[in-house]
């Protein structure tokens, strides 16, 4: 799990002025509410005083009242009041907690997690289709998985496995794929493939009568970690399966899935298209939860890849570039500090703007960057 990147942390629903919610991200808990004037903010979940859980507090004049002892915190972090206190007595400096910037966008509440400036925070992924209504239908959904998200992210960029887990959309006899071009940007990276799919059923073959060759476009955005994939069933017929993959903790993910399609787009069709979607996700869920090991191993020589692996090796190569910053929390540190022993938090820009000063909680460990490995090396 990597900090200093956006993560989808609620469908925008979920998040009220009526009361807080809590969630898991990377491990941790957070606590998402409205302010009065409807205003998204996402703060660590634990109260500095004595660590209760914020998100099982409830809402007053905007602010989040812990459950404890009622101390009131604000959007920023910072407490407002505290209730034990006669009023004239000033609030300590260190009365706050780490609070995240937060965008809304397609319906859900993005979250950086890190202490990035704003200017050195990465984009959020485009999805131009998602606001076309007059030429895109789109419905929604969720997807739970035992598994870690960045293998999830991987096996939607991964083009070989859809004639053998997908039968619907690949057919094993025509499995091979040919030369693809990777188009890389600084967040993402995309490549075209085209498969043979077997006949279509059902109201599918009103469109396809034919074996005609499909074209499909997988690609990725560090942000959210999302995997969007674009089919083009027909010259003209095109969906865009997009998805965003959080990290709920090392070995669990919350896939939120957006499908858009600008072909029967009558509702009617919307319970068809989730059935697909969702098969889709069954099928994956079969093989993905059951990979060993279950994160992507350090070492990329561990396991063996080949030509038509190349997008998911793209971004292998971007998760290492971040890893190789020193963003990655080091999880064996993080299990050993938190069982029970410390609290530990996401540092936040304001964290960084004020050196640290002012803040209770320890941040979380975090794998050296590669400057200070190779120096570790170098004295071996
Ligand atoms: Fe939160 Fe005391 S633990 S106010
Ligand atoms: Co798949």
């Amino acid at each position: 799990m990597i900090i200093n990147q956006w993560y989808v942390a609620a469908d925008s629903t979920e998040v009220t002025a009526a009361a807080p919610a809590k969630v898991r991200l990377c491990g941790l808990d957070f606590t998402l509410f409205r302010d009065a004037a409807g205003r998204a903010h996402c703060i660590s979940d634990v109260c500095v005083h004595r660590g209760a859980s914020l998100g099982e507090g409830r809402m007053e004049k905007g602010c989040v009242e812990c459950p404890y002892h009622g101390w009131q915190f604000d959007g920023a972090g910072n407490v407002v009041r505290i209730p034990s206190l006669p009023a004239e007595t000033p609030i300590p400096k260190r009365a706050r907690v780490d609070s995240y910037p937060v965008i809304e966008r397609y319906g859900w509440i993005w979250v950086f997690l890190g202490d990035l400036p704003e200017a050195e925070r990465p984009p959020l992924p485009d999805f131009p289709e998602y606001a076309d209504t007059a030429n895109w239908r789109t419905i929604r959904g969720d997807w739970h998985w035992r598994a870690n998200y960045a293998r999830i992210v991987e096996n939607g960029l991964d083009f070989s496995h859809a004639p053998f887990v997908h039968p619907s959309f690949g057919d094993r006899d025509r499995a091979e794929i040919h030369d693809f071009e990777i188009e890389q940007d600084a967040w993402s990276a995309r490549a075209k493939v085209t498969y043979i799919p077997p006949l279509p059923r059902g109201i599918w073959k009103l469109m396809r009568k034919e074996r005609t060759p499909v074209q499909a476009q997988p690609s990725f955005h560090l942000s959210g970690a999302t995997m969007r994939l674009d089919v083009w069933l027909t010259s003209s017929w095109h969906m865009v399966i997009f998805d965003v993959n959080t990290p709920v903790d090392e070995t669990r993910t919350h896939t939120r899935w957006i499908m858009a399609r600008n072909f029967f787009r009558h509702p009617l069709f919307d319970g068809d298209s989730r059935r697909r979607t969702l098969k889709i996700f069954a099928q994956d869920t079969q093989i993905v939860e059951k990979i060993c090991p279950e994160i992507v191993p350090t070492d990329l020589r561990e396991e063996l890849s080949v030509k038509s692996d190349g997008l998911m090796n793209a971004f292998r190569q971007r998760r290492r570039e971040l890893i190789e910053r020193g963003w990655a929390i080091d999880v064996d540190m993080l299990r050993h500090h938190i069982d029970g022993k410390r609290a530990l938090v996401i540092p936040s820009p304001a964290r960084r703007e004020s050196q640290g000063r002012n803040f209770v909680l320890k941040t979380v460990p975090l794998l050296p960057p590669r400057a200070e490995i190779a120096l570790q090396s170098a004295a071996q």
